[in-house]
């Protein structure tokens, strides 16, 4: 048992009460984020004159050995120690003596602690930004190559109008894109320092705060002690935007899982990102997307857990905060896994696009646009609705689709039709026709094309 305290104390914690207690087990995760604050923190000591020169640089030199030998495998963080602060300040005065008693000078392990979150959060959110970025560089690679690719558009997975795979995935790029702002927001909103703010109500130091936020990359200090020791909004907002993320993926999964089915065999997923059963020798199964779809509900959960933990704790710091580490840990990484894989599946996988083109022809996926030939003759669309409706059922009895039907099959039903219907209901009328912004016809596709080649280019 390595504590920090022990001072006001008679007696030894009990040993089960030290291992509920200690945090190493998970916080040593940021062992570089809490390194980098204390280098930062005794740059400044030193700067406004609370540490000497030499005192600075033993500490600086101590530190970055301690690092180096962590990185390298060294020196090994163990539980003997209460937690992550603790076995840096712990080795540094072992390595370096009385000099190393001076690091905590004007700071308490829940400013620092709320530093290492913010810096660790911080750069986990970088990591992530670049892992939606190369989502969207594949979707917008797909949307360019698919924008001739008819195939029907579903509403209650029910076939509706026909569509381009360009269109569809052009929702997910617009989804993922929203996501990457969201992370940018957040980053934006978090980035103010902490440390400084000491146990809640600052310190009698003349500490420069501003210098620390500079030297550690940070918009400025935060503006409130108390806030500063106690807020993890930050985390709550991160492991929302990482839910959101994990929604549209999951999403997207269920629809690779229902494209990749026999049934539909819209698209194929490569070997290299299926898997096979250990009984069934002719399975292809799509794990990775119903995986991704699984863990969906693990990173929900971390966010159910840091939001119920946060919500009765008054101010400032309480040791309830500590948990605000392992859950968000393993959303981040089960987060960025999961992009990561998506990604190279979605990448790789083949689209069958003569299967998907046969699958809008076939399920009166032109049945609106019959009823649009007929408005533009005079019909009201009421009438219109009814009367394709008349044809539909036709069809289904004869097993047939609108396309094949003859001009007086359809003049039986209504006068109104002439030969020019069949150009009206052929696919590419029906997508092409369809040419505001944000609908499938290639035109309208092409300018939102470049809106994201933009978009991409910029961030
Ligand atoms: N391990 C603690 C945490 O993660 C560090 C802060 C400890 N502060 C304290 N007053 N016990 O929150």
């Amino acid at each position: 048992m390595a504590q920090l305290w022990g001072g006001r104390f008679t007696k030894e914690t009990d040993q089960l009460v030290y291992n509920f207690n200690a945090s190493i087990t998970f916080d040593q995760k940021f062992y570089r984020e809490d390194m980098e604050g204390s280098m930062a923190h005794v740059k400044m000591l030193a700067a406004v004159g609370i540490l000497t020169e030499r005192e600075r640089d033993e500490i600086l030199a101590g530190i970055e050995g301690i690092l180096a030998d962590v990185e390298s495998g060294a020196l090994e963080i163990t539980s003997e120690y209460e937690d992550i602060h603790s076995f840096v300040e712990a080795t540094l005065i072992d390595r370096i003596g009385d000099a190393g008693k001076k690091l905590h000078t004007g700071r308490s392990r829940n400013d620092q602690v709320a530093l290492d979150m913010r810096l660790y959060t911080r750069k986990e959110i970088e990591n992530l930004k670049g892992l939606v970025k190369d989502l969207l560089l594949v979707l917008h690679r797909l949307m360019k190559e698919h924008i001739d690719t008819y195939m029907p558009g579903f509403t209650h997975l029910q076939k509706a109008q026909p569509i381009t795979l360009a269109h569809h995935f052009g929702a997910y790029m617009e989804m993922f894109k929203r996501d990457y702002d969201r992370l940018c927001d957040i980053h934006n909103r978090m980035n103010y320092c902490p440390l400084g703010s000491g146990a809640l109500a600052g310190t009698t130091y003349p500490l420069d705060r501003n210098m620390t936020a500079q030297l550690l990359g940070f918009n400025g200090p935060t503006l409130n002690s108390m806030d500063s020791v106690s807020d993890r909004d930050y985390v709550i907002e991160l492991l929302s935007a990482m839910s959101t993320i994990m929604m549209h993926l999951s999403r997207f999964s269920e629809e690779i899982i229902i494209w990749n089915s026999n049934e539909y065999r819209f698209v194929e997923l490569d070997d290299a990102y299926s898997t096979g059963s250990s009984i069934m020798p002719q399975k292809k199964n799509p794990d990775i997307a119903e995986l991704v779809r699984g863990k969906t509900g693990r990173v929900y959960g971390a966010l159910m857990q840091i939001l119920t933990t946060m919500k009765g704790i008054p101010l400032a710091y309480n040791k309830d905060m500590q948990e605000d580490k392992e859950f968000t840990f393993d959303a981040i990484d089960t987060v960025k896994g999961c992009l990561a894989l998506f990604t190279g599946m979605i990448d790789t996988m083949t689209v069958n696009k003569d299967v998907m083109e046969s699958s809008a022809k076939n399920g009166f996926t032109n049945a609106t646009d019959a009823a649009d030939y007929l408005v533009n003759h005079g019909v009201p669309f009421r009438d219109a609705h009814g009367i394709v409706g008349q044809l539909v059922l036709y069809c289904i009895d004869k097993n047939i689709s609108l396309d094949d039907m003859t001009l007086e099959e359809y003049k039986a039903i209504s006068p109104v039709f002439e030969e020019d219907i069949y150009d009206a209901i052929s696919l590419k009328t029906c997508v092409e026709k369809r040419e505001t912004i944000g609908a499938p016809s290639k035109a309208a596709m092409e300018q939102v094309i470049a809106i994201n080649e933009k978009y991409i280019n910029e961030i």
